[in-house]
């Protein structure tokens, strides 16, 4: 049996989760080094998912490693604070404009759920206003109206999975991103009833118009709702400060995970102290106190290696660098598309990207949803069969620090391959 044989016998779909390649090209990965990845056959890939964005540093980043390494004969879990969790508590309060406060746990599906309970819970109210499209993690509220075929009128919502229950679809209402004026319309229909507004201020990988932030922080404020900042794919990566500092717009929570672990397992969330310390165990007999706990949450491994990740990104030039890769390889892949008559749409910012193709700009899930999407992943799964590794649901294409000028050239020899390829299918 080969390997992807015995992945497809015991694992679902031969996948851990989101997608599933197609069983003739399911692999097994062996290894990681900067942005190369080689299966268990000896096949090479050029990584443009990098963990889905949680490698930020590079695949072995040696910094990283041997941070892991020297924590690791010390102890893997103590479920307590630990010398490395206090001190990257204290960076990540010193780093973000939004953090009084801060706890762990394991992923960015936790730390989502976590800002909206405690949302919840310091207003009193229960319903959640999310954008129609984003992905906040696993939770029942990340995934609702995540990829709707039936597009309802807003704000209604579509679970997008089955298991979810019933009432959460009844307390969330879906709002368009990048239209303040309905997003306000709705908020203010629904005065008294929202407890929180959680945005992804880089929404999957399309920005923000001018304004929309802040423009969707007054309104949630006029509501009394908070604003939560799902900064699990822009925190560390549009700048040290997350989307906080490169937008300029601070929320009253923030959940972090991906590229903070240095791609090690991690989560965050944390805010103003008044919400924050509704946690505090002490106040477990209130009617506001709000559960938490994370078994892994803030072990001493993943904080190693996340406080040496934020080292490397605190090195001078990092977020330059990163920028002007992200805006090297977007143009390269807008040319690309130009001289071969393609019609197409090239989104991202920082050191993300996106190949959408359509005739029309994309502001939205609605203008992403109309485009030629069954094209988009038949382009992805010609360049991984090119030896290029990425996600063939076709969200976002992941720059790292390992990534260079000359790896995003061999990515578009194996674009530009995968534009013919598809053209003669
Ligand atoms: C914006 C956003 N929030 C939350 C999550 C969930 O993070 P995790 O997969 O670590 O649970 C993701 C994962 O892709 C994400 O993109």
């Amino acid at each position: 049996m080969s390997d992807a044989e015995r992945s497809m016998a015991v694992l679902p779909g031969g996948s851990n989760g989101e997608f599933n390649l197609p069983p003739e090209q399911t692999m097994v990965i062996q290894r990681g080094e900067g942005c190369t990845l080689w299966d268990t056959n000896g096949l090479r890939y050029l990584d443009f998912s990098m963990g889905w964005g949680s490698a930020l540093v590079g695949h072995a980043r040696p910094e990283v490693t041997e941070a892991v390494l020297r924590q690791a004969p010390l102890g893997a879990n103590f479920s307590y604070v630990n010398e490395n969790m206090l001190a990257l508590a204290e960076e990540l309060v010193r780093l973000s404009p939004a953090l009084e406060r801060v706890r762990f746990c394991a992923s960015g599906t936790e730390a989502t759920m976590y800002c909206q309970r405690l949302a919840r819970a310091a207003t009193g109210r229960t319903t959640i206003l999310k954008f129609e499209g984003a992905y906040h993690g696993a939770n029942e509220i990340g995934v609702t109206s995540l990829f709707p075929d039936a597009l309802h009128d807003f704000p209604q919502p579509e679970p997008s999975s089955a298991g979810i229950e019933a009432m959460v679809s009844e307390h969330v209402l879906i709002a368009p991103f990048n239209d303040l004026e309905t997003t306000r319309g709705i908020l203010q229909a629904h005065a008294g009833e929202v407890a929180a507004v959680i945005i992804e201020p880089l929404h999957r990988c399309v920005p923000a118009r001018d304004g929309f932030l802040a423009g969707v922080q007054a309104a949630a404020r006029e509501a009394g709702a908070l604003l939560i900042f799902d900064e699990v794919v822009t925190g560390f990566r549009l700048a040290y400060g997350g989307a906080q500092e490169y937008y300029g717009v601070v929320p009253d929570l923030v959940a972090y995970g991906k590229a903070l672990g240095g791609g090690y397992p991690i989560g965050a969330f944390g805010g103003r102290a008044d919400v924050m310390d509704l946690v505090t165990e002490s106040r477990m007999n209130e009617e506001r106190y709000v559960w938490t706990a994370s078994t892994l949450g803030g072990n001493p491994i993943s904080t190693a290696a996340a406080l040496a990740a934020l080292e490397v990104f605190r090195q001078e030039g990092t977020y330059t660098y990163l920028h002007e890769l992200g805006h090297y390889f977007r143009n390269e892949l807008r040319c690309a598309l130009d001289d071969h008559g393609v019609t197409a749409q090239v989104i991202g910012d920082g050191p993300l990207a996106q190949v959408i193709f359509a005739p029309h700009d994309i502001i939205d899930y609605r203008t992403a949803h109309a485009a030629d999407r069954a094209r988009g992943r038949r382009l992805m799964l010609a360049l991984f069969a090119r030896g290029i590794f990425l996600n063939p649901m076709g969200t976002k294409l992941y720059l790292s620090l390992a990534h260079t000028e000359e790896t995003c050239d061999e990515f578009r020899t194996c674009f530009e391959q995968a534009l013919k390829d598809i053209e003669r299918e």
